[in-house]
């Protein structure tokens, strides 16, 4: 079995980040999203995978290379325009050849992992295996609805109406016979070959389609809550490890991770939260489900349940919370005796000020 993992797209729900950096290498835990997905891959023994990177595919091949750092091999395939899930298989097509796949939404979470499902579809080999789960409001996905059995009846993307409450989940096995389908399909109304309509190409033409409820935690990284909510769950598994240097001013509680060549100093870490490597806390307090990327500078500041960027520095704010401040920021006080705020900020971004 190969793997074929979609990283193209243009993430507009996750601006003013994706003006500069594909969405999927939004770090979770300090480790970008789509290492998250290429591990639970390897889990499967999937060895070798396909990337459809878009315009961001540079800073896509730097973070993952050939692939030989996490035990994989990788094979970029360029998509010049977002043209849909379905589209991607046709533009891998040379890639998977007659093998069977997964494919895997790069900025799809399941930190529960699908080698249930993998085992699932490896024992009936249906045409295609979905993965499915229960959402209070799937009207942003793509819905299944079910049979007793676990066959599926029928699949629709977004619909106004939902008929059942299960999503579609990121994650779909194929064997070759998704090939003919996502030639057959046409354009939806957004304008994208849907994976959705291809699957049910395959229903509506006898194909035996079937699928399995994950019940574990899922998140569609899309937009910076999802981000942030997803970091926090994550790091609730948080093993502590400690190689930067702590002072014996500070304390440490909670399960926390400081990278080498980190330092904390008079500064208080509360767990779960990493401190990257080279990073500098000093006169702090990083409160919990927070994450602080590499060679980031936080001085007599406050910040709970965020993530800091790689290289971003922040002194004198007292009270942040829920904050993702990207590579690079610089957060800080105004002139003394100020009593106005002054920003330089990008495009798209967004601010609150208490
Ligand atoms: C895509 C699929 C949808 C699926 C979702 C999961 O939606 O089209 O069926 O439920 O991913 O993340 P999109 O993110 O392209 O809107």
């Amino acid at each position: 079995m190969k793997a074929l993992v979609l990283s193209g797209g243009s993430g507009t729900r996750l601006r003013p980040f994706t003006h500069s950096m594909p969405k999927q290498l939004i770090p979770i835990a300090n480790k970008p999203v789509l290492v998250h997905v290429l591990e639970n891959i390897r889990d499967l023994g999937v060895r070798e995978a396909g990337i459809i990177v878009g315009d961001r595919a540079q800073q896509i091949e730097q973070a993952l290379g050939d692939g030989s750092g996490l035990g994989m091999r990788i094979t970029y395939i360029p998509q010049e325009r977002p043209l849909g899930l379905a589209h991607c298989v046709s533009l891998a097509r040379p890639f998977l050849g007659r093998d069977d796949f997964v494919m895997y939404l790069g900025d799809n979470m399941l930190p529960d992992g699908v080698t249930d499902v993998a085992a699932e579809f490896t024992a009936r080999r249906p045409d295609a295996q979905v993965v499915v789960h229960k959402v209070s409001d799937p009207r942003a996905f793509g819905v299944a609805e079910l049979a007793a059995d676990g066959r599926v009846e029928r699949l629709v993307e977004k619909p106004q109406e939902p008929r059942s409450d299960l999503a579609m989940v990121g994650v779909y096995f194929f064997t070759p016979a998704i090939h003919r389908a996502v030639a057959s399909i046409r354009p939806s109304a957004r304008g994208e070959l849907e994976i959705t309509d291809a699957v049910q190409w395959l229903l509506s033409h006898g194909g035996e389609v079937r699928a399995s409820e994950y019940a574990g935690y899922w998140k569609d990284t899309g937009r910076a809550e999802d981000v942030l909510e997803c970091n926090q769950r994550i790091l609730e598994g948080l093993s502590p490890h400690v190689a930067g240097h702590i002072d014996r001013d500070s304390t440490i509680s909670g399960n926390v991770v400081i990278e080498p060549g980190a330092r904390v100093l008079m500064s208080r870490i509360e767990g779960p939260a990493m401190i990257g490597a080279g990073s500098v806390i000093e006169n702090s307090h990083v409160g919990p489900g927070t994450c602080i990327g590499r060679d980031c500078e936080l001085r007599g500041t406050r910040l709970t349940n965020s993530i800091v960027l790689e290289g971003a520095r922040i002194s004198g704010v007292p009270g942040l919370h829920s904050s993702l401040i990207g590579r690079g920021s610089q957060v800080g006080p105004s002139a003394p005796r100020s009593a106005h705020h002054r920003l330089v900020v990008g495009d798209d971004a967004w601010i609150e000020v208490a």
